[in-house]
């Protein structure tokens, strides 16, 4: 039980604070009490008092008070001004946790003044709890704090630790943006299916099921997706006709020059700057 009896402070209590404050108490790793958040929308606090019973403020502050661990969730274009309240108001030996995307360790340590932190990048399914979240610490992160944060985090759905900042820029163009890339693909697939001639509803349902269907297939049998593409490709059939004109239009080189921008992207965002796209 990593988390019993700590006191956990959400900074920005938006979708993904939410998801994460769902998550730990589903999965029963802290009680109601043990959670509280700020945001600048009251109604907001209401919301989540009705739900979680917890404890709500406006107040960033107030809110890091006394807490062991701080969640800043906040977007990445306030959080100049989130790390700016919580400073001076944390605890000295507090472990503050960033899920905002792009925002360096440099700046929320000179922003908050905690030496403790971890940042890290979820993903969209963590909202039901089936995202994967890579994080990375620094070295003034315990042990038991380690462990805290991916309790924390697993509320999001699975965790990967990496040992170098750096990795975060290429977990935002593989996991962070990943969802966007599968959910294109799946929205061509059921094009395709209504170019076929079944109703939308129907596509839908028969691309939803069936890359939900591939997923788990891959995760239960444990074989390379290229083992598992050539099991449905019959020679001369209909799977390699379709994989020859995949091939043929330059899927995997788009995929892979296209993550690579997005890699390229984050970097240039993370420095602030912008850097050339090709
Ligand atoms: N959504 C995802 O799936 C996802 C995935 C990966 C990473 N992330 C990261 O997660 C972070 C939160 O994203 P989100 O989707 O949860 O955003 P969100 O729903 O907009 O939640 C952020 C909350 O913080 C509030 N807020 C604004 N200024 C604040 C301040 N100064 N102090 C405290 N709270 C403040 C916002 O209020 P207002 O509505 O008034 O602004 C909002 O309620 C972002 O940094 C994002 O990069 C999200």
């Amino acid at each position: 039980m990593p988390l019993q009896n700590l006191k956990i402070a959400f900074v920005g209590s938006g979708v993904m604070g939410e998801a994460m404050i769902k998550g730990l108490l589903n999965k029963n790793l802290v009680q109601s009490n043990q959670l509280f958040a700020s945001d600048p929308h009251i109604e907001r606090g209401k919301q989540l008092i009705a739900r979680y019973a917890l404890t709500f403020t406006a107040h960033n502050d107030d809110v890091v008070k006394n807490a062991d661990i701080v969640v800043l969730s906040v977007k990445p274009q306030v959080m100049n001004k989130a790390l700016a309240d919580i400073r001076g108001h944390l605890r000295e030996d507090v472990l503050v946790l960033s899920i905002a995307a792009g925002v360096k360790i440099k700046k929320m340590r000179a922003g908050c003044g905690a030496k403790a932190i971890v940042r890290s990048m979820p993903n969209t399914p963590g909202q039901i709890g089936e995202g994967i979240t890579v994080w990375t610490a620094t070295p003034e992160v315990t042990g038991e704090q380690r462990q805290r944060a991916t309790a924390v985090l697993g509320a999001l759905g699975e965790t990967l630790f990496v040992e170098d900042e750096h990795y975060l820029d290429m977990a935002t163009a593989l996991n962070g943006s990943g969802p966007a890339y599968i959910f294109l693909f799946m929205e061509a697939l059921i094009d395709a299916g209504v170019h076929l001639g079944f109703s939308r509803q129907d596509a839908e349902r028969l691309v939803l099921q069936t890359m939900k269907g591939s997923v788990e297939y891959a995760l239960h049998s444990g074989l390379h997706p290229a083992q598992l593409r050539n099991q449905v490709t019959s020679p001369g059939g209909t799977s390699a006709e379709a994989l020859y004109f995949f091939e043929k239009g330059g899927l995997r080189n788009v995929v892979s020059r296209a993550v690579w921008a997005a890699y390229k992207r984050s970097v240039a965002l993370g420095s602030g700057g912008s850097e050339d796209e090709d």
